[in-house]
């Protein structure tokens, strides 16, 4: 499967394109957009490793995302030495409402639990992927490669993702793949005062 096919199936799976605004309020703030980067990678691996302790008794989920995890925790190291390189600080951002958005969805009872969760891990993988296609044409030819060279693992991530919550529901989830990308649609399109990597458009204050 080649990297157009795949954003092709995450342009059709995300409820919305990323609005121009969020592109253009990226470009305003290069450094936040290369820390909270960093964070999400670093997040992305986090959560993946989170579920291997909850889940040890789901040997495909244990496989697949113990990769992730390092393929995340590279990306993580990577992103860091390209801060380096500018000359840009890390430091801590709080952290945007589309995670804590998404997660309010989820159901709390098991399997659904489980399922909801790897659902929210398929949205988070789709829309950084396509907000990395978004931003390449914009920014320099550096970072543009290397948003380029990302798309192919964080599709695969998403693809990865979907497949799981299929196999553990044991049912069609079309419907709670409906509900969450209602929830992610109000998340990218609403107004949010700080950027960050998964805000929304910039409030008109901002
Ligand atoms: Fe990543
Ligand atoms: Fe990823």
């Amino acid at each position: 499967m080649t990297a157009v096919h795949d954003i092709s199936a995450i342009r059709q799976f995300l409820p919305c394109a990323t609005p121009q605004a969020w592109i253009d309020w990226a470009l305003q703030h290069p450094d936040i957009l290369l820390i909270d980067h960093a964070h999400c990678e670093k997040k992305a691996a986090s959560t993946a490793l989170n579920l291997m302790f909850r889940y040890v008794d789901r040997p495909e989920l244990l496989d697949t995302l113990s990769q992730l995890a390092r393929e995340e925790l590279l990306h993580f190291e990577q992103v860091l030495q390209l801060m380096r390189q500018r000359g840009v600080q890390y430091d801590h951002l709080s952290p945007s409402r589309y995670a804590q958005g998404m997660r309010q969805g989820m159901r709390t009872d098991e399997p659904g639990r489980l399922v909801d969760v790897l659902i929210v891990g398929a949205f988070i993988e789709a829309r950084s992927c396509e907000r990395f296609a978004a931003l390449a044409p914009f920014v320099d030819d550096e970072l543009g490669r290397y948003y380029r060279f990302l798309l192919k693992s964080e599709s695969r991530h998403f693809e990865d993702y979907l497949a799981l919550a299929r196999q553990y529901a044991g049912e069609d989830i079309s419907g709670s793949i409906a509900r969450f990308a209602e929830i992610e649609r109000g998340l990218v399109e609403s107004e949010d005062v700080e950027f960050r990597f998964h805000s929304g458009v910039p409030a008109v204050a901002c």
